[in-house]
């Protein structure tokens, strides 16, 4: 880090880089030293504090291509701080590696981390397309490391518990899937850009609903999809804020409707499974099993709290060998399917089956 430096990267953070790499060296030998790379949102917000607290993992370095971020959270956190993944690679060598950058900046990254045998812990999506998921999948199978997909909503007590509830509903006749939240603006940064988010909210947040679905259900074979980006007029973008889906599986009958939005309010996140028998809420904070009469029958509270560290603990067992990595790229291929699917769809006016993109591919 010390060649190339731009001017704002002063010699004290270098010498703390030294002093940190010192105590790099004293960690626990138990420990997986855990790189983070990107220091935006989801990082600095979510995954910084979980390692902090982690008493198997230590945070080694941080990477981010601004160096303003770099200079100031390597400070922060008296650890070694790098421009780029490259830069880091030739003075650390971490066990693992966090990361969350804008969608299109992935690949090169994993690219890098994987020639080196680090594995990672990578921010939804698994990726933009088909075409992307499969490079991926690529760098990863054809290396000896670990990526798993974060998706911290499988890490609710009722996320789990619904696959057993899920029985006391009789036969599953009809899913509606709900997320929205108005974000009261729209970001005119990486998201706002197709190419560089890959779409708007339907891979962005939409991701983890898509994630249950295809983690309960499987992946449907036929979807039909219409977008909207028309919520904030005087801006610029061509990442739909809206998203609605009609979602059929052939063999159960049965049927599933989306809808996805950042624009529209009130805030709501639910998976509702109806069944002969009685229904099933997954929400955010709680799953609510209803009689035959959607009369609440049992209702159980989760708490959110703790989602970001109980997967960064299962990502640790994943890398140790210890856990079965559910969150592999393979599994994440039919979500980034299904998406595809979507934009095909409403492209072409009609139904698709993701399937057919897989085996296309
Ligand atoms: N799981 C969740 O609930 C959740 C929530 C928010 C975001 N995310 C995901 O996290 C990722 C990042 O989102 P965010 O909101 O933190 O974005 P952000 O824009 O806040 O931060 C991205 C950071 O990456 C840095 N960066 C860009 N290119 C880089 C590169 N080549 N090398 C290193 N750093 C680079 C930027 O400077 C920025 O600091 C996305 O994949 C997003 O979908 C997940």
């Amino acid at each position: 880090m010390n060649s190339g430096l731009p001017n704002n990267i002063s010699q004290s953070t270098i010498e703390k880089t030294d002093s940190a790499n010192t105590a790099g060296r004293l960690r626990k030998k138990a420990n997986l030293a855990i790189c983070v790379i990107g220091l935006g949102v989801q990082n600095t917000q979510n995954h910084i504090p979980a390692l902090s607290n982690s008493d198997n993992a230590e945070l080694c370095a941080v990477v981010d291509s601004d160096p303003d971020k770099v200079f100031n959270w390597a400070q922060e956190l008296n650890v070694p701080g790098f421009l780029s993944v490259e830069q880091m690679l030739l003075q650390i060598s971490p066990d693992a590696a966090i990361v969350a950058v804008p969608h299109d900046q992935y690949l090169p990254i994993i690219a890098n981390l994987a020639a080196k045998g680090i594995s990672v812990l990578k921010e939804k999506p698994l990726a933009r397309s088909l075409c992307e998921a499969n490079d991926i999948i690529r760098l990863v199978s054809s290396s000896n490391i670990k990526l798993m997909v974060a998706v911290q909503r499988r890490f609710r007590t009722t996320s789990l518990m619904f696959q057993e509830y899920v029985k006391l509903i009789g036969t599953p006749r009809f899913i509606e899937v709900r997320y929205t939240v108005n974000v009261g603006t729209r970001s005119e940064g990486w998201r706002a850009i197709k190419n560089t988010s890959g779409g708007g909210c339907l891979i962005d947040m939409g991701y983890h609903m898509i994630d249950l679905l295809v983690w309960y259900f499987g992946l449907p074979d036929a979807v039909a999809a219409s977008f909207s980006c028309k919520a904030f007029p005087d801006i610029l973008y061509e990442a739909e804020d809206m998203a609605f889906i009609v979602a059929n599986y052939k063999a159960s009958g049965l049927a599933c409707n989306i809808v996805i939005s950042d624009c529209l309010a009130p805030k709501s996140e639910s998976l509702l499974l109806m069944g002969t028998e009685g229904s099933l809420a997954l929400q955010r904070d709680s799953l609510i099993l209803f009689d035959r009469n959607m009369v609440e029958s049992q209702r159980f509270d989760t708490q959110l709290d703790n989602l970001i560290a109980d997967q960064l603990e299962h990502f640790i067992q994943v890398v140790q060998g210890k856990v079965q990595n559910h969150c592999a790229p393979e599994n994440h291929l039919q979500h980034v399917a299904f998406i595809d699917a979507c934009y095909l769809s409403a492209l072409r006016q009609k139904f698709i089956d993701p399937h057919d993109l897989i085996n296309a591919m």
